[in-house]
């Protein structure tokens, strides 16, 4: 009886620490704001490189929605026509939703461009109104789809979407699972439509001073890919995609860090791998299908 009172005291304790950093997240790099510049940050390098990308009434899905629901609705403001997410876990939180929501200062003159202050607001207004309960959003054209296989939503779903767009999502994928999972969402992709995804190669422990300890670890597990990365690095990845003669793929962003020293341990796996590769920490990566 006694451990039983000890377990369930907690898990209460964990899911307090959790909403605490959840609404923490909300408030810092998953704010509306910051979400907001994120997308278009990675836009800008499907505009500057395919000139007839575009946003407006295209029909996108999201891959890995996560709890703050920022980037399916800014999708929306810029003129999508409609917006699937899809999550492999039921992670949309309403209430860190709302604060992520409710605390932006900037996002309305980032997206000025985009659309008139007006509409902006409309929208917005709209989405409060919804309480940020998903079952309402998919009114607004935004539907959220979790827990989902995403493997099998991609191949099963009849309509093709003509963009695919994912965020720091791809990097939790088990490494036994990417080479169907690319395909499956390039399977999705409509003839034209485009790829979009930043993939971050950091271990998610300690990214700022231990970036690729991960690659030490010979006890390594696969399961660790939720919470601190697969560990497949740049050129792992780019192989995965330019294996497509039927998509043009390339890699406009990628961020190479010189301001940690290699950690010793590497295990031999890794050790064939060139310290440029090592070193590079995150990508992004824009696609368009020719046929
Ligand atoms: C780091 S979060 C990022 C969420 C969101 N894109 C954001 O930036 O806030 C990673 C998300 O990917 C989801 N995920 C992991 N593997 C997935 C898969 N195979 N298919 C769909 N979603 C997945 C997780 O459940 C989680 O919500």
């Amino acid at each position: 009886m006694k451990n039983i009172i000890v377990k369930i005291y907690n898990i209460i304790i964990q899911l307090i620490i959790k909403n605490y950093f959840d609404l923490i997240a909300a408030k810092q790099h998953r704010s509306f704001d910051v979400m907001s510049a994120v997308l278009l940050w990675m836009l800008s390098y499907a505009e500057n490189n395919f000139k007839d990308f575009t946003i407006k009434n295209k029909n996108v899905l999201e891959i890995g929605s996560g709890k703050f629901f920022v980037h399916p609705t800014v999708f929306k403001l810029l003129g999508a026509k409609k917006v699937i997410s899809i999550d492999k876990y039921m992670q949309l939180s309403s209430k860190a939703m709302k604060v992520s929501f409710e605390n932006s200062i900037i996002s309305k003159k980032l997206l000025s461009r985009h659309i008139q202050h007006d509409e902006y607001l409309e929208f917005m207004k709209k989405i409060e109104e919804t309480k940020y309960q998903f079952n309402r959003l998919e009114e607004l054209g935004i539907q959220y789809i979790a827990p989902v296989n995403t493997i099998q939503f991609c191949r099963d779903n009849k309509e093709k979407f003509d963009i695919v767009f994912s965020y720091t999502v791809l990097e939790h994928v088990l490494e036994k699972e990417i080479i169907d999972l690319v395909d499956a969402s390039l399977f999705a992709v409509s003839k034209g439509g485009f790829v979009l995804h930043f993939i971050d190669l950091e271990d998610h422990q300690d990214p700022k001073n231990k970036p690729i300890n991960f690659l030490t670890k010979n006890e390594w597990s696969g399961l660790l890919s939720n919470k601190r990365g697969n560990r497949l690095r740049f050129s792992d990845w780019s192989k995965v995609f330019l294996k497509y003669n039927n998509f043009d793929f390339i890699f406009p962003y990628r961020v190479t860090r010189n301001d940690f020293e290699i950690p010793s341990g590497i295990i031999n796996k890794f050790l064939k791998y060139s310290e440029e590769d090592l070193r590079i920490t995150g990508f992004v990566v824009v696609g368009r299908r020719k046929y």
